[in-house]
């Protein structure tokens, strides 16, 4: 029987000491440069004493123009020289307790805001339309774009090597790039990179041959892919299972699941908030009665991969971890938002201080009833699951100052801090980047 604190070898030879990862959260405090600052080196420096197997970094960018959010670290070959000592103190300050540190790598696609680009590359042209945000018509990637982004997330993962990181995780979930070619309804190709499954993960399988050959044996590979995107016409669950298989036998070291869009954010177990509601497929009752929202997913597709695999998404008590590694359904669980509200939740629930993680999302709300996240009207709902989510930012920008996160700050006071903070991100960027 494994237990939560028994150590993980990963195919590569990496020995994780728990079995517990940090998932990914964008930290969106870098400035106009998308450099690593020293708001990194403190974040890290809390989560690196929570004594947690794995931490992933937020997603870092391979291309500027096509980031997920104005503040986030981008590494590109023009100017990454001048990042090499911050990058190398990150690592410093993440691993200084044991943990091992894997940088999440991502290229938005046609998730990038507006305000950043309002022509991002995708698959296809087919544009993500959400109520209160702007995003910008795609242009469909050429031969050369997609020969570009193959070469960035290789370069990217080169310099993670280089500077003291001991993995990388290419994010292909959540509707960004890499997912976006996996999903029929947004890849709408007809030549080697659309069509079938393996047409659609072709560039994950050349992203990952070429990267094992420039950081070696000895470095874990990881991957982030959707269980599912639980829209009509999008990536399926079937689909998943197939390309999972593709991705264990590529010589990867582990696969994370999780699941979801920004047009149906069940990553983040928001089932009665549907952006697109007539594009949403219903959720499957086996799922929600269990702590973790995509743990019958992974059960399936432990049954064909034969690398160890991560969930991630709602895992909130030691019994319901311990349930999750007992099933076989996968051998590290994910935890992201208990350690906003608290960066050494890991540690205190492992040391037998406390029998749950902290569970904000259950209580964040904009107001009464009426304007709760269980308030019938669909705009309340939305503004509700943005304000929760402004809540975790900035949970995450407060502990970027050294201080411990602020947990009786309001969602709606959040939201609007938040909002602010990304319009003056957005400033700072193109200033930095038209001057
Ligand atoms: C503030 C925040 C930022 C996130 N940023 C990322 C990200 O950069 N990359 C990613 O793969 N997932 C991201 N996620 C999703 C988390 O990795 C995770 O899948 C999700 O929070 C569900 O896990 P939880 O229930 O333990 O929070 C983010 C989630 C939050 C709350």
């Amino acid at each position: 029987m494994t237990i939560i604190t028994d150590p993980l070898t990963l195919p590569c030879g990496q020995v994780i000491k728990n079995r517990i990862c940090k998932a990914a959260m964008t930290e969106r405090i870098a400035s106009g440069d998308n450099f690593t600052n020293e708001k990194h080196i403190e974040l890290y420096k809390m989560w690196g004493a929570g004594d947690i197997g794995i931490l992933l970094t937020g997603n870092v960018q391979v291309h500027k123009e096509n980031l997920e959010g104005p503040a986030n670290v981008a590494i590109e070959e023009g100017t990454y020289k001048e990042q090499l000592p911050m990058l190398k103190k990150w690592a410093e300050a993440a691993t200084s307790g044991g943990s091992k540190l894997w940088m999440q790598i991502s290229h938005a696609g046609r998730q990038t805001p507006g305000e950043i680009n309002m022509s991002p590359m995708s698959p296809s042209d087919i544009q993500l339309k959400i109520p209160g945000r702007k995003y910008g018509k795609p242009i469909p990637m050429t031969e050369e774009d997609i020969q570009d982004v193959i070469k960035r997330f290789v370069f990217t993962a080169k310099i993670a090597r280089e500077t003291g990181f001991d993995g990388i995780q290419l994010h292909s979930a959540h509707g960004y790039l890499l997912s976006q070619f996996l999903s029929p309804d947004i890849n709408q190709r007809t030549d080697a990179w659309g069509g079938s499954i393996e047409n659609r993960a072709r560039m994950h399988l050349e992203i990952i041959n070429k990267c094992r050959e420039e950081v070696g044996h000895d470095f874990a590979i990881s991957i982030k892919m959707n269980s599912a995107d639980f829209q009509k016409g999008g990536f399926s669950s079937q689909e998943s299972i197939q390309v999972a298989k593709l991705f264990s036998d590529s010589g990867i070291d582990n696969i994370e699941i999780s699941g979801g869009t920004y047009e149906q954010p069940r990553l983040l177990g928001l089932d009665n908030v549907s952006i697109n509601p007539e594009r949403s497929e219903n959720r499957k009752e086996s799922t929600i009665a269990r702590e973790a929202y995509f743990l019958s997913y992974a059960e399936e597709i432990s049954k064909v991969v034969k690398i160890p695999l991560m969930v991630t998404g709602g895992f909130r008590t030691k019994a319901g971890i311990q349930a999750a590694l007992d099933d076989g359904a996968c051998e590290i669980v994910g935890i992201g938002r208990p350690l906003c509200a608290n960066p050494y939740a890991v540690k205190e629930l492992l040391a037998g201080k406390i029998s749950e993680l902290p569970k904000y999302e259950k209580t964040l709300s904009i107001g009464p009833w009426l304007l709760s996240p269980s308030s019938p009207f669909r705009i309340i709902q939305a503004i509700n699951a943005f304000s929760a989510q402004a809540w975790f930012y900035q949970q995450i920008k407060k502990m970027g100052t050294g201080l411990m996160p602020d947990l009786d700050l309001k969602p709606w006071k959040a939201f609007r801090e938040d909002t602010k903070e990304d319009q003056k991100a957005t400033e700072k960027y193109k200033n930095f980047n038209l001057n």
